[in-house]
């Protein structure tokens, strides 16, 4: 792995950053103000039901379970499929932390389908993780003229008041929920993961739900750990273009004016303080920035107590790789 990027902030010709803002209610509620909206309260977890459990999978490095779960929501039940891998031994007596991290096909596409480099559950167990994964689209489609209808039509809320990535978050706090109640995994230490757009919806998980002690943020870019005012990659225009879904619609007014922009994302990284964050990015993923994503981590370090932030950038372009998955939790475990 090549050493981080050297530059800071100040960078000739770009902006000043906004300040760091006081503490994380404020950072809540200014990005839920500016981008991602306002989550309602509410999603109980009902009925967990186990539907099928096989031991020793992956030559005897995890036991592999299937859950179904019932979420009550105001207007009526989510109903999520989940899959978790347990390191063997793993037990109420002896329960280990829980990555959680949402999928974008499938539960079977990250055991053996085209996704399934994304998920190294053999080395993560043998870090001592459990890992919990749910498809995403089960919360919200990811469309913005979806045929069917998602979590965000189950609140009394309008439901543009809260982007799908917001949902997606929401989703993330309630698989916590369900790891919660299945023996072998202690909710304490628990980890926010996502890749992508997956990764925006962890950062804002986490910065929410303060029983995620790490977040990580993996090839997240453009309203995820990168700085609107670091110009490279994708920008407001294109992404509220191209998925006017994903946050609220007064967001779009900022398409071509970042520095008009109240906040910057080196301030959603900092609102994670005093819990810890680890941003990941790839050299070659230029539509992600990986130099937007370094300067917001540097901008954003003064709110953190030593090696409560961390970063990496590896070679190679935008995936989720096994180094991305042992990096952030040896960082983790510092
Ligand atoms: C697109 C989008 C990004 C997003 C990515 C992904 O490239 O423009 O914002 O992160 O999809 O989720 O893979």
């Amino acid at each position: 792995m090549k050493p981080p990027h050297q530059a800071v902030w100040p960078q000739p010709n770009l902006p000043a950053l906004p300040p760091l803002l006081p503490g994380t209610a404020e950072v809540v509620e200014e990005f839920a103000r500016v981008i991602y909206g306002h989550t309602p309260p509410g999603g109980e977890l009902t009925t967990l039901e186990l539907t099928a459990r096989e031991d020793g999978v992956l030559d005897g490095a995890a036991d592999r379970l299937h859950h179904h779960a019932v979420i009550n929501c105001p207007l009526g039940d989510l109903e999520l499929d989940t899959l978790t891998h347990l390191p063997p031994g793993a037990s109420a007596q002896h329960p280990v932390p829980v990555v959680v991290v949402l999928n974008f096909s499938g539960n079977d596409e990250t055991i053996d389908g085209q996704q399934a480099h994304r998920w190294p559950y053999a080395k993560v167990m043998a870090a001592g993780y459990a890992v919990l994964t749910v498809d995403y689209r089960q919360i919200e489609p990811d469309d913005p003229n979806p045929s069917a209808p998602g979590v965000r039509s189950l609140f009394l809320t309008d439901p543009e008041s809260w982007g799908a990535v917001a949902a997606w978050a929401w989703g993330l706090s309630r698989c916590l929920d369900i790891a919660a109640r299945i023996p072998g995994i202690d909710p304490a230490g628990a980890i926010a993961l996502g890749h992508s757009r997956l990764g925006k919806a962890a950062l804002w998980a986490g910065l929410q739900d303060e029983r995620f002690a790490v977040t990580v943020s993996n090839d997240s870019g453009c309203c995820g750990a990168s700085l609107f005012r670091h110009p490279g990659g994708e920008d407001i225009a294109a992404i509220t273009e191209r998925f006017p879904h994903w946050f609220v619609p007064s967001f779009a007014k900022y398409a071509g004016k970042e520095n008009e922009l109240p906040v910057d994302q080196h301030q959603l990284l900092a609102g994670l303080a005093p819990r810890r964050v680890y941003v990941a990015s790839a050299e070659d993923d230029a539509w992600a920035d990986p130099l937007g994503e370094y300067l917001a981590v540097v901008a954003a370090a003064p709110a953190f107590a030593d090696d409560g932030i961390g970063y990496h950038v590896r070679p190679g372009g935008h995936d989720l790789l096994e180094e991305d998955w042992l990096l952030a939790l040896a960082f983790a475990q510092r």
